[in-house]
C-alpha cells in the first residue's frame, strides 16, 4: 500500500441490515488481468475492483510493456471498466526495473509461472509482509520445468526469474494451494507438451475457468487439470464477480448479530469457494444463496443472511482449502456466537501474517477466550470482548475480522493500521457504517 496506514474505532451494533455490491473478486481478477496481458487482441474487463492487491498486478503488467486503460464505476461496485490490450503469449517486454507486487502472493506466484517462460530476465518484490512468504512452492516445480529461479534468501522474495523455453511437467504439489496450481497451469501453457498438476486438495478453480474463458483448453478429472503448451488466447469480455470472501465478513455479523437482515448482490457463488455458507448453515445460520447468472463459468447471485442462533463449527483439515480466507471471519464468529474450532489450518501461518498468532494475539486483546494451537484455534463466546486497541498486523483479513468481532463488544474497538483492509476491500468501513443503524 502507497499510502499511510491510519486508525478505525469501531462501535458496537446491535444489529446490521441493509443491501450491498461487495469488490470484485481479488482472485478472479488477477487472473482476468493476467490472461487478457497475454491474449491477442484487446480485452474488457468490467467491475475489475479497485483494491491495493489489484492495482499491483496492473503495476506488474504495466512494466511489463502491457497498455491498459481503467475508467472508474460511477454506480456500484468501486471498481472499473479495464480495458488491456494483450500483446500474445510471447509478447511482454522485459521490464526496466523490479516488478513490485506489493501485497499480493497471488500476484507474486502466478506471475511467475509467465515470467519463468519469457525470453528475459526479471525481479519480482513486494513489501515486507510479502518478502516473508515462502515461494520454495512455486520455484520447485518451475525450475523442474527447466527455469531458472533465484530467492532472495531461504526461499523468499525478490525472485529473480531468468526465462527461458519451458518443458512439461507432472506435479503433484505438496500442499493444496491454487495458487501453485495456478503457476505451474500458467507455465505448462508457454511450455512444450502436456502439464499436468494433481492437486492433494480440492482448491479454488478459478484459473482453469478463466483459460477456458480465453479460448484454451484445460481437462479436469477430479483433482487432475491438464493443460497442453503453445495454445493461443483469444481477447475476452468478462465482469468480475462480487467477493465472497469479503462477502464473508457479512455472513458473520449478520449470523450473529440478533435481528440482522443482510442482502449481498452480484456475489460469485463458485462451489469452489461457498464453503464458508455450508460450514455456516450447517451451524444453523440463515443464508440463502439464488444463482442468477453465470458469467465465464462462474456463478453469480444474490445472498441473504439473517440472524439465527448457532451450533458449534468445526472445521477439519479437509475444510480448510475450501475456506482458507474466510477463518480469519469465522475466529470473529467464535468470539459473538458460537464456540468455533479449527484444525489442519498450519498454513494460515504462511498467510500475509502469521494468521494464527495473530489473531489469537489480537482476539485475546480484546478479551476473547482463545487458543492458539500449532495448526489452527479455538475460540469460545463464554464472554463478551471489552474493547480496547488491537493492532490489525499488517494483514487485511485481520483488520475486518476484529472490526466485525468489535460489533460486539461492550466498547468501541480501535483498529490499528485498519485501512490495510483496502487490499481486498476498498470501502470495508463505509459499508460498515452504512449497515450499522
Ligand atoms: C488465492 C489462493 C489462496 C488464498 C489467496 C488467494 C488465489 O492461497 O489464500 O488469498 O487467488 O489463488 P493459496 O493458494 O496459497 O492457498
Amino acid at each position: 500500500m502507497a499510502q499511510a496506514l491510519s486508525a478505525v474505532t469501531v462501535h458496537p451494533a446491535r444489529r446490521i441490515r441493509g443491501r450491498l455490491q461487495l469488490p470484485g473478486d481479488k482472485s478472479v481478477a488477477h487472473r482476468y488481468a493476467l490472461l487478457a496481458a497475454l491474449a491477442d487482441g484487446r480485452s474488457r474487463i468490467d467491475d475489475y475492483p479497485a483494491s491495493a492487491d489489484c492495482a499491483s498486478t496492473l503495476d506488474c503488467l504495466r512494466g511489463l510493456g502491457i497498455q491498459i486503460t481503467l475508467v472508474p464505476n460511477v454506480s456500484g461496485s468501486s471498481g472499473g471498466t479495464l480495458e488491456i490490450q494483450g500483446r500474445g503469449t510471447r509478447g511482454l517486454a522485459a521490464p526496466d526495473g523490479d516488478l513490485d507486487a506489493g501485497n499480493s502472493g497471488t500476484t507474486m506466484r502466478l506471475l511467475s509461472g509467465i515470467l519463468a517462460a519469457q525470453p528475459f530476465t526479471s525481479r519480482i518484490t513486494g513489501d515486507a509482509s510479502l518478502r516473508r512468504r515462502p515461494m520454495d512452492r512455486i520455484i520447485d516445480p518451475l525450475q523442474r520445468m527447466g527455469a531458472r529461479i533465484e530467492a532472495a534468501s531461504a526461499g523468499r522474495p525478490p525472485l529473480t526469474v531468468h526465462g527461458g523455453d519451458l518443458l512439461a511437467i507432472d506435479y503433484a504439489p505438496a500442499v493444496a494451494s491454487a495458487q501453485v496450481k495456478s503457476c505451474v497451469l500458467l507455465a505448462g501453457l508457454l511450455a512444450t507438451g502436456t502439464t499436468t498438476v494433481r492437486e492433494c486438495g480440492s482448491t479454488r478453480n478459478h484459473t482453469e475457468l478463466a483459460l477456458r474463458a480465453f479460448g484454451a483448453h484445460v481437462s479436469t478429472s477430479g483433482l487432475v487439470i491438464s493443460i497442453e503448451g503453445g495454445q493461443a488466447l483469444e481477447a475476452a469480455h468478462l465482469r468480475v464477480p462480487g467477493d465472497i470472501s469479503a462477502g464473508a465478513f457479512w455472513a458473520v455479523a449478520g449470523s450473529a448479530l440478533e435481528d440482522s437482515d443482510v442482502e449481498l448482490i452480484d456475489v460469485g457463488l463458485n462451489p469452489t469457494r461457498t464453503a464458508v455458507f455450508d460450514v455456516l448453515v450447517r451451524a444453523g445460520a440463515r443464508i440463502e444463496r439464488r444463482v442468477t447468472s453465470t458469467t465465464a463459468g462462474e456463478p453469480l447471485g444474490a445472498v441473504r443472511i439473517r440472524s439465527n442462533s448457532l451450533k458449534p463449527i468445526v472445521v477439519g483439515p479437509k475444510d480448510v482449502p475450501g475456506l482458507i480466507d474466510e477463518l480469519p471471519a469465522l475466529a470473529a464468529l467464535g468470539t459473538m456466537a458460537t464456540e468455533v474450532s479449527v484444525t489442519g489450518a498450519t498454513e494460515l501461518r504462511a498467510k500475509e501474517s502469521d494468521r494464527i498468532s495473530a489473531l489469537a494475539r489480537g482476539l485475546a486483546r480484546l478479551g476473547a477466550d482463545i487458543d492458539e494451537c500449532p495448526d489452527g484455534f479455538r475460540v469460545a463466546p463464554t464472554r463478551r470482548l471489552t474493547g480496547g486497541v488491537v493492532d490489525a498486523a499488517g494483514d487485511h483479513r485481520l483488520a475486518m475480522s476484529f472490526a466485525i468481532a468489535a460489533l460486539a463488544a461492550t466498547e468501541p474497538v480501535t483498529i490499528e493500521g485498519a485501512t490495510i483492509a483496502a487490499v481486498s476491500y476498498p470501502g470495508f468501513f463505509e459499508a460498515l457504517g452504512s449497515l450499522c443503524h
